[in-house]
């Protein structure tokens, strides 16, 4: 990995839990409403109790852009994220990434050179004036104005449905328009379940590899698929396998299953439920006392959702599930640093997005916003 996080120096590093504690909350108070701190559900506890707002990815960046006022956001999530806040929030507000280490190994694997190389390639074999390009949220800056570009949308874990559809233009009749087909960046899974629950098989679907030529397919494959997928995906929820499923089954089976669309096809299929972590949090709520529920999805997620319900018998879906390492990165010391930075007046770790990469992607998140 390229270290793009510089070391902090001894006064953070070998600060003990309680000292950088009462270092945050001092820096905190004396920044006042200057400052607003937000946490992805991912994160830590440490660095959650101090967070003003919790939520997904989208809901972030958009409470972000609701409060104008704040000039100073400290994003405690990972590198796309705080960069899609950028995008969203005015010109006198400043979003600011604790580690610079924080990215997302899903965003990484569509850099935006290798799109816009796919995209010739699509050229030369079919009319791409008809192929609707879609990102998920997971993706950098330049990927959603190249998607901005080209006429294609954002979309969340969420709403992934209805842009598909309104990709495919379903909603018309429920017939998609013949010519008409979807490139789907970069995650394959939410691309895949995305298709197989508006109806597709896999064989309307296609994996575009972004090492081959072509992305490995036939001519005919690359023409005729309504549905290309980016070979990408997330290494946390792509753990996630059937075996974990049947084994909670048969030691509980009147159970739930609850996963994130991450997750691979097989997964979701067999899950009872499956949504964004916005989604989880709820289902585990709406659940009677008592209920047993495993969950697919980031383990501190998991973790915080079993000890809100102690009434509920709350499990991760892989007994040997690793945290998502990148969104582990943002820590108290960083969070430390980065505040008190703030109150000595210096900028540490903000993230920009250029103006001309920033107004195309804007393009692609309001189309998004305009259709969910
Ligand atoms: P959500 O936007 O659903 O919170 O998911 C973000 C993410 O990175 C999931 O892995
Ligand atoms: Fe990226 Fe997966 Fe981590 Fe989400 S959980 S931030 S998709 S690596």
């Amino acid at each position: 990995m390229i270290r793009l996080q510089k070391r902090l120096g001894a006064t953070y590093t070998e600060a003990s839990e309680d000292e950088l504690a009462a270092r945050i909350g001092r820096a905190k108070a004396a920044l006042g409403e200057s400052v607003l701190i937000l946490g992805h559900h991912y994160q830590r506890d440490e660095v959650i109790r101090w967070t003003d707002a919790t939520g997904d990815s989208l809901a972030l960046a958009r409470h972000a852009a609701s409060h104008p006022e704040t000039r100073w956001i400290v994003f405690c999530g990972v590198h796309f994220m705080a960069e899609s806040a950028d995008i969203i929030t005015g010109p006198g507000q400043a979003v600011i990434l604790p580690d610079l280490n924080a990215g997302c190994s899903m965003a990484d694997m569509a850099d935006s050179g290798d799109v816009e190389l796919a995209w010739n390639e699509l050229s030369a074999v079919t009319d791409v004036d008809t192929v609707v390009p879609i990102t998920y949220v997971n993706s950098t800056a330049k990927v959603k104005a190249f998607v901005g570009a080209h006429g294609g949308s954002v979309c969340t874990s969420t709403n992934a449905r209805a842009i598909m559809t309104w990709a495919l233009d379903l909603e018309a009749g429920g017939d998609p328009r013949r010519d008409s087909s979807v490139f789907f960046l970069p995650d394959q899974h939410l691309g895949r379940n995305t298709a197989f629950q508006l109806g597709y098989s896999a064989s309307d679907m296609a994996v575009y590899d972004p090492r081959l030529d072509l992305g490995g397919l036939a001519e005919k494959q690359a023409k005729e698929a309504t549905v290309l997928l980016w070979k990408g995906h997330c290494s946390v929820h792509q753990r996630f396998t059937v075996e974990q499923v049947e084994a909670f089954r048969r030691d509980h089976p009147s159970g739930l299953v609850i996963v994130h669309p991450e997750c691979p096809h097989e997964v979701v299929e067999r899950a009872d439920a499956t949504g964004s972590t916005n989604f989880i949090i709820n289902e585990v709520e709406k659940a009677a006392a008592g209920t047993q529920i495993a969950i697919g999805t980031e383990i501190h997620l998991v973790n915080r959702i079993r000890s809100a319900h102690p009434d509920k018998e709350v499990v991760s879906l892989d007994p040997l599930v690793c945290p998502c390492s990148t969104m582990f990165r943002i820590d108290p010391a960083h969070l430390c640093w980065v505040l008190e930075g703030l109150v000595d007046g210096e900028v540490r770790n903000r993230i920009t997005v250029d103006e001309e990469t920033a107004a195309l992607a804007r393009v692609a998140l309001e189309r998004m916003l305009a259709l969910s």
